[in-house]
């Protein structure tokens, strides 16, 4: 319901299809992030707090029962933040539309620092880095969640269409500066810019259903709605540049969808890596 009230509110306001699908993907990966917050060995009260990446703000929205003293979204895109602006705001909260390369703030100005989901997009990028390094307080946090396409399983193997949809997806990260295998890269790098104390704790997001059995469809209802969120983010993109024409797109998509609804035996899992170090 916590999150629901999220979706909800992103719904009834007149947003682009992008905004839509981004608090679509937050609203579905919500409570595990929520999860994963009240697991973290950290009082968030009366802490300083930035969020790189901050998409429609669904990290903001979490932390506001947490009491921190301020939290500050950051990213790229103007139309995220203002829907996050709207999505979740109060008085010690705030949103910067920057690069995370070129953060207007001083240096450290926060207690704790996320990246969700946003190095994916950077790739190993040093002055990203930096930049991040550089707001933290010594001695504080940095929080990463991101995914490790090298750690993903289907069983049975994908339809041929779905993977190819989903190979050319990732080149086109590539091809956009990202990469999405990044997670197991990061600790090393982290290392290497001095930051200390990193622990990783992979966590798979794991879809079973046994032959015959629907027993949890909303499970891979949203498994197939979260990517299918992902890739209408990018579609006009990939036709446009001639990656994947429109018909093997959807039928790379629809596959996807009948794969997951087969009545036989069925294992997908998603390993992601929360990692959290200090500076
Ligand atoms: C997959 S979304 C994640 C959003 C949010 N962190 C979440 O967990 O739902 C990635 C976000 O990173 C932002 N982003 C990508 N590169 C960035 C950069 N160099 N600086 C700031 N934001 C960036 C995008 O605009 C997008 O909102």
């Amino acid at each position: 319901m916590y999150c629901g009230q999220f979706f909800n509110t992103a719904l009834s306001q007149d947003y682009s299809l992008n905004v839509r699908y981004m608090a679509y993907q937050s609203y579905l990966t919500a409570p595990h992030f929520l999860y994963q917050l009240n697991g973290l060995d950290y009082s968030f009260a009366g802490k300083t707090v930035a969020d790189i990446g901050t998409g429609v703000g669904i990290l903001p929205y979490l932390l506001k029962d947490k009491n921190p003293s301020k939290i500050i979204g950051i990213d790229l895109d103007r139309n995220f933040l203002n829907a996050a602006r709207y999505l979740a705001n109060a008085e010690n909260m705030g949103y910067i539309n920057a690069d995370g390369c070129n953060i207007p703030v001083k240096d450290c100005a926060f207690d704790a620092v996320f990246a969700r989901y946003v190095f994916q997009h950077v790739n190993l990028s040093g002055i990203f880095l930096s930049e991040i390094k550089r707001i933290i307080k010594e001695g504080g946090l940095l929080v990463i969640v991101d995914i490790e396409d090298d750690m993903n399983i289907f069983y049975p193997d994908l339809p041929k269409s779905s993977k190819k949809l989903f190979g050319i997806y990732s080149e086109y990260q590539k091809l956009k500066g990202g990469d999405r295998f990044i997670s197991k890269k990061l600790p090393a790098f982290l290392s290497s810019w001095g930051f200390k104390d990193i622990e990783i704790k992979p966590y798979a997001l794991m879809f079973f259903k046994g032959r015959g059995e629907s027993s949890k469809p909303e499970a891979l209802k949203n498994a197939f709605l979260l990517l299918q969120n992902e890739l209408e983010l990018v579609k006009e993109d990939l036709l446009s540049r001639k990656l994947i024409g429109s018909v093997e797109f959807h039928k790379g998509l629809n596959d996807y969808f009948k794969f997951l609804n087969l009545e036989d035996n069925l294992l997908i899992s998603k390993t992601e890596f929360l990692i959290t170090c200090k500076k």
